[in-house]
């Protein structure tokens, strides 16, 4: 499904909605260009989960954990050489985890993703303005979608 935000409130909304659906185990998938709002996006889930800490993009250790009322991850692949350096970090342990996995630049490491997972493509339209483009599988994809079209 297709979402147009008009602002960055526009976009705290939703991820106030999506870190609702959210639960134990969920992964999302965050794409798009440098700068187009994966970590402001995250920042505004993660907030859903407790988290106080001020998120920032983890492109240098590639996963960030956070507390929150469950564990929170992010990950931000964007500087991996391979798909062998995330077995290295032992992702699964997060992936396939009781806590919640956000993931930045997913696409890069899609081979390795769980198939139950929510993946969103963020495209720029202007300064403010962003579309958002939906899809995955699963119960919580599936329920994010119910929610969504309720707007
Ligand atoms: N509607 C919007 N949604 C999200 N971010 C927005 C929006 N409008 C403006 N912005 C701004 O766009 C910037 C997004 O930066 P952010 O760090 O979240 O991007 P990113 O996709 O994580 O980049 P990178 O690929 O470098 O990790 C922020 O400065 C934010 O304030
Ligand atoms: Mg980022």
């Amino acid at each position: 499904m297709e979402i147009m935000v008009n602002s960055l409130k526009d976009t705290e909304q939703l991820g106030k909605i999506i870190g609702r659906c959210l639960g134990k185990g969920d992964v999302l998938c965050l794409d798009g260009d440098l700068g187009v709002g994966k970590t402001a996006m995250t920042q505004f889930i993660a907030k859903e989960f407790g988290v106080k800490e001020y998120i920032t993009s983890p492109t240098f250790n590639i996963i960030k954990e956070y507390e929150g009322c469950l564990p929170f991850y992010h990950m931000d692949v964007y500087r991996l050489d391979s798909i062998d350096d995330m077995c290295d970090l032992g992702y699964e342990e997060y992936i396939y985890s009781e806590g919640v996995t956000v993931i930045e630049w997913s696409k890069k490491i899609e081979g390795i993703l769980p198939e139950e997972r929510i993946n969103i493509e963020i495209k720029r339209i202007d300064d403010d303005r962003r579309v958002l483009y939906i899809c995955g599988n699963g119960k919580t994809y599936d329920k994010l979608v119910r929610e969504l079209s309720k707007l």
